[in-house]
């Protein structure tokens, strides 16, 4: 146990639209450079617990700590400050379609730095390299695949080097070849660059190999948590199903 402040933590949040109780009581704490993996049903809480972090939702009741700051409570430069230490990746990409792939991934920095117009473009070529979109720069994001989209908006959230990734099922609609290298991807981030990543993903074999810890959210609630070992002995049947869909591994 680290005295360190934690990446990320969540405090007693709540929070319910109209009647739907989405998150009960949720608290969890992400410690800085840890792997953490978020696993439950469709329409269990997930994305929404993602999108309290970055302060895109806010609790009803409780916190949402970010390097020790509450988020909601942060206006204007100050919650872009923050902000800029995270980088998203959206379930569903939302890549902003008007501009190049190129351009998307480009975006933060031309927003958020000075840098000469030649070195944005050779990072992003480079974020695009590493998610293997190479050769891509110029097309229209409706001209890729939903696979290729997903990448191209795992590079932009990359681009700005953040201290923490959250990404919303990075590995979905990908092939298991292309999935196994995007989880390569986030190790390598993990482990070299200490970048701490929270990683919602309903695929078990990235689950195993990304997360030094999984949690699974049920019905608001976390039911069970723990690294991969002791999930695999879990005698929570939800945890037993999930865990045992590994048919790959
Ligand atoms: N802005 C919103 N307004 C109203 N309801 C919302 C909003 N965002 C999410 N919800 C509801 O909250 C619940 C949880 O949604 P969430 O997107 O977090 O699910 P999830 O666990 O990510 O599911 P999936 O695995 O299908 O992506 C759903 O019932 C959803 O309809
Ligand atoms: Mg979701």
């Amino acid at each position: 146990m680290t005295t360190d402040t934690p990446a990320v933590e969540l405090r007693h949040v709540s929070k319910a639209f109209g009647d739907l109780r989405v998150l009960d009581d949720v608290s969890l704490v992400v410690p800085a450079g840890r792997a953490i993996c978020i696993l439950g049903r469709s329409g269990t809480g997930k994305s929404v617990t993602l999108k309290h972090i970055v302060g895109l939702l806010q609790p009803d009741s409780g916190e949402v700590l970010v390097e020790g700051e509450d988020i909601a409570a942060l206006r204007g430069a100050d919650l872009a400050r923050v902000r800029k230490r995270i980088g998203l990746l959206f379930q569903h990409a939302a890549l902003f379609d008007s501009i190049s792939v190129g351009e998307n991934v480009a975006f933060p920095l031309r927003r958020h730095t000075k840098l000469p117009d030649d070195e944005i473009r050779a990072r992003a070529e480079d974020l695009l390299a590493q998610v293997g979109l190479e050769r891509n720069y110029d097309k229209m994001p409706a001209d890729l695949s939903g696979g290729m989209q997903k990448r191209a908006g795992l590079a932009r959230a990359l681009v700005m080097k953040p201290a923490i990734l959250l990404a919303d099922e990075p590995s979905a609609g990908l092939d298991p070849i292309t999935a196994g290298e995007i989880d390569q991807l986030l190790v390598a981030l993990n482990d070299t660059a200490g970048t701490t990543l929270i990683v919602v993903t309903h695929n078990i074999p990235s689950a195993r190999v990304l997360g030094d810890e999984l949690v699974f959210l049920h019905e608001g609630r976390i039911i069970a948590q723990g690294d991969v070992a002791s999930l695999d002995r879990s005698d929570v049947p939800l945890v037993q199903q999930f865990m045992k869909s590994d048919s790959s591994g």
